[in-house]
């Protein structure tokens, strides 16, 4: 079929605000630490806990030899930093990275640091290797008598590798924290930086705004904060005051997504990223409602005036003078002009709107009392439509509010359906902040349904002001949500078909909307089929890499049981195991099904389920 557009030049359609597109950061898939956050050292200040992923222990990524443990009195280095590691003279550690190891290119330069404190002084040997040998020549560094401080050493990489070890091993008896290896080469060559290749990626992108630092990262966990009257509460909410200041007084903390975050990426290299790259900062804080599975309102009055006045100092530490108390924490940390921040959101994906609306009404007069520019974002829920996106509407529209944030992942052919969704949205009511979308799929096709869909966003200009697809980072080897906009393992990036749409989009973002009709548009209805699962009934049968893949290639699932089975839910009368990296039928009369746990979203797909089967009948 033939298709004719026709666009009239003369007419005006709304304006484009240079804003528009941005991109929302959130560490998930492992996109901070192990990705965008430079650090080499995984669990640098030894404090993984079982509270962040029950497979972990304060040494995990450490392997020691000779005599060594992690402590936790007061000869820490600091309150919020409290585990460190006691090592035995004549010991060693050595730390095994990320992904398949420490990544180091020959030539480029690496700096080493340790904070270290020995009561009868010591020498530190510190080694960079592969199992082909030295990656750099060792450096030795003498620990003085004096209690704790911080040594550095520098190495040039002699050979490239993406398996390196770093060993630290100890003449006498010490204690060790926050060991460190960051490559010199970070982004703009800026300290406690970002991983080049990835931020340049994101960069490239030429962003209108950065939303940070989650989704469902803030809106769940414990609102206390990490302090002795809390109980140095783990699984907190993220909390912009645990992520200042210098990386080692800063408080690791459970992430959401099944790991630990040492918040060496905090808020202040969140704004500095955003400076750099030329786009809007854009901070999202918990309202005091925990969403994402969690749901529960915390009924805390004066936790809620905490959080509150919270979101007050992070907007004087944004945007404060040096003079200011928060503006001086900014200003000892290299920046003493401003970050101008001019819009903040309060809640995400809230899925009890009356709840939340009325925290957020609370946020939101403290803030415009004190900011009266400042665009305080409210929420819908976490569906495009239904009950709780109509309530969170008709609360955000009647009290006026600017802008309310939208999510939603839908499958490719969704996308197309619905390109005009925004024509009918109310002009005068609240704008609209897309701050999550994404087709299903990494594919070509997907990225074209986005296209497809941007076009509708951009007609719309004039309600929808923003937008953002999400997530934006995945590390290849730590997946918990699929697809992501880039992908990276520890020596590698490459950008999606998804990625190369939005680069498309945000490099050539226009001024006014010119008006244009088609003749007709495809059709792209049709039944919608698929469902995700895995049904077995050999007995004794064994499975490794289940894969599902959608109708054009793309994989929607895979899972090669290298991890535990939390990921499944699982029916039927027999019993199954995850042994030995594969899933197992352990029984004579097992007949089970394996599903996926929940993400209906799937139910658009075409859906072709493979998995390799290793053993049994
Ligand atoms: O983008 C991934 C997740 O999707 C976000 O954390 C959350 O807001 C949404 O459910």
């Amino acid at each position: 079929t033939d298709y004719a557009i026709t666009v009239d030049p003369s007419a005006t359609g709304p304006k484009i605000d240079r804003t528009m597109y941005g991109v929302f950061f959130e560490d998930i898939n492992r996109a901070a630490d192990g990705g965008l956050y430079a650090e080499l050292v995984q669990n640098r200040s030894f404090e993984y806990s079982a509270d962040d992923n029950t497979a972990y222990t304060p040494l995990t990524a450490w392997t020691v030899s000779g005599a060594a443990r992690v402590v936790d009195d007061s000869g820490r280095l600091g309150d919020r930093n409290r585990d460190y590691l006691s090592l035995g003279a004549g010991s060693s550690v050595t730390n095994t990275g990320y992904n398949t190891g420490v990544a180091v290119r020959d030539g480029q330069k690496y700096d080493f640091s340790v904070w270290a404190r020995a009561d009868a002084g010591t020498t530190l040997t510190v080694t960079l290797q592969d199992a082909g040998g030295t990656l750099a020549t060792a450096r030795r560094i003498t620990v003085g008598t004096h209690g704790w401080a911080r040594y550095r050493a520098a190495f040039t990489a002699t050979r490239t590798s993406t398996t390196g070890r770093l060993t630290v091993a100890s003449r006498a008896a010490a204690a060790l924290d926050m060991v460190s290896l960051f490559p010199r080469d970070t982004y703009r060559h800026e300290p406690n930086g970002l991983r080049k290749d990835l931020a340049e990626k994101v960069a490239a992108l030429h962003p209108g705004f950065v939303r940070f630092p989650g989704g469902c990262l803030v809106n769940t966990g414990s609102m206390q904060d990490y302090s002795e009257a809390s109980g140095w509460q783990r699984k907190r909410a993220y909390q912009w005051k645990d992520t200042v200041g210098p990386v080692e007084e800063r408080a690791t903390n459970a992430n959401f997504w099944g790991y630990n975050q040492s918040y060496g990426l905090g808020y202040y290299e969140y704004f500095r990223f955003a400076e750099d790259i030329g786009a809007m900062p854009l901070p999202v804080v918990p309202a005091l409602v925990t969403g994402c599975g969690q749901n529960r309102a915390v009924d805390d009055d004066a936790l809620l005036a905490r959080h509150i006045q919270d979101t007050l100092d992070l907007i004087e530490f944004a945007n404060g003078p040096a003079t200011s108390k928060w503006g001086k924490v900014r200003a000892r940390m290299g920046h003493p002009r401003p970050f101008h921040l001019t819009h903040i959101e309060v809640g995400n994906e809230e899925n009890l709107p009356t709840e939340f609306f009325a925290r957020f009404t609370r946020f939101r007069a403290a803030i415009q009392a004190a900011y009266p520019s400042m665009q305080v974002i409210s929420n819908s829920g976490p569906d495009d439509s239904g009950q709780t996106f109509d309530t969170a509407w008709k609360l955000n529209r009647d009290a006026g509010v600017g802008l309310v944030d939208e999510h939603y992942y839908k499958s490719p052919r969704w996308f197309l359906q619905n390109n005009h969704r925004y024509d009918s949205y109310d002009r005068s009511g609240p704008k609209v902040f897309l701050g999550e979308y994404a087709s299903q799929g990494n594919a070509f096709r997907n990225g074209l349904a986005e296209a497809a869909y941007m076009t509708g966003l951009e007609r719309n200009a004039d309600v929808v002001r923003l937008a953002s697809y999400a997530p934006l980072f995945a590390n290849a080897d730590a997946v918990q949500w699929s697809p992501d906009m880039v992908w990276f393992d520890n020596h590698a990036s490459w950008g999606s078909a998804n990625y190369e749409v939005q680069k498309l989009f945000m490099t050539n973002v226009g001024d006014r909307v010119v008006p244009s009709t088609a003749t007709t548009t495809p059709d792209v209805s049709g039944p919608l089929t698929g469902a995700v699962g895995l049904s077995t009934w050999d007995t004794a049968a064994a499975y490794d890499d289940v894969r599902v893949t959608a109708a054009d290639g793309s994989t929607l699932l895979s899972d090669d049981f290298s991890g535990d089975a939390a990921r499944w839910t699982h029916t039927g009368t027999g019993s199954w195991s995850v042994r030995d990296g594969r899933y197992v039928q352990s029984d004579d009369s097992a007949e089970n099904t394996m599903v996926q746990a929940g993400d209906p979203r799937w139910h658009d797909y075409d859906l072709h389920v493979k998995a390799t089967k290793t053993s049994g009948k």
